[in-house]
């Protein structure tokens, strides 16, 4: 039980950012790489707080689970649960939203312009916070330029290590991930494998990194 007395905040799956009582913005993420690592964390005795967008996954046992829609709940989420030891943050989160209209947008009334909105960034919100997690992991979603891309990300966001994936191929929505972890000293190539292998790798390192 390497993780027992630790508590673990867990983001995972997309967000949905309403355009009208109809619909909405979103996006490829399945949610099952956030619920292998919330599972993962649980299972090596973690107290893990798991927020999760809208996807249809059972919950991983022994998790607290939250569900949010947007992304402002999901900041709203995060900073309810701390304090906290540890925070994965592996939603795929709306860069943008709209302020969404209270009745249905009619097709008679021609295509509607959006006005985009920025959402908040949870990530650098909790690298500022005085309650900041004493280890803070982000995920990068990169379709290109993988390893720099998430280097550069990690320092901009001031995470501790960034889980970077090349999300080019199937990977949001697949059952097997290949990553590469960018600390401060290094970027670690690991082999492709299933998702729950990358959550108990990560877990494992996680809890090295505790001790
Ligand atoms: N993230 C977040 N809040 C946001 C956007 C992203 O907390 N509003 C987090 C994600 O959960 C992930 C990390 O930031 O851990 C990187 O997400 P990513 O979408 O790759 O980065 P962006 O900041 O959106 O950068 P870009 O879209 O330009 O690649």
């Amino acid at each position: 039980m390497t993780l027992q007395g630790k508590h673990v905040i867990v983001t995972a799956g997309p967000t949905h950012e309403p355009i009208d009582p109809v619909r909405v913005i979103a996006n490829r993420s399945s949610g099952r790489q956030g619920f292998a690592i919330a599972a993962a964390a649980a299972e090596a005795g973690a107290h893990v707080t798991l927020i999760a967008g809208p996807v249809s996954l059972p919950s991983p046992p022994g998790a607290t689970r939250v569900n949010v829609e947007t992304a402002e709940e999901m900041a709203t989420a995060v900073h309810g649960a701390l304090p906290a030891d540890v925070a994965v943050l592996v939603a795929a989160v709306a860069d943008w939203r709209v302020e969404p209209s209270v009745s249905k947008l009619k097709r008679g009334s021609g295509p509607p312009a959006l006005h985009f909105l920025p959402t908040r960034d949870i990530l650098a919100e909790l690298a500022e916070s005085p309650s900041r997690p004493r280890l803070l992991i982000g995920f990068a979603a990169e379709t290109e330029n993988v390893a720099a891309n998430a280097s550069a990300k990690r320092e901009t966001k001031k995470a501790d290590w960034i889980v970077a994936n090349d999300v080019s191929g199937d990977v949001m929505g697949g059952t097997r991930n290949r990553v590469q972890l960018v600390t401060a000293a290094k970027v670690e190539d690991w082999p492709e494998m299933s998702k729950e292998d990358v959550a108990r790798r990560l877990i494992g390192r996680i809890a090295e990194e505790l001790e």
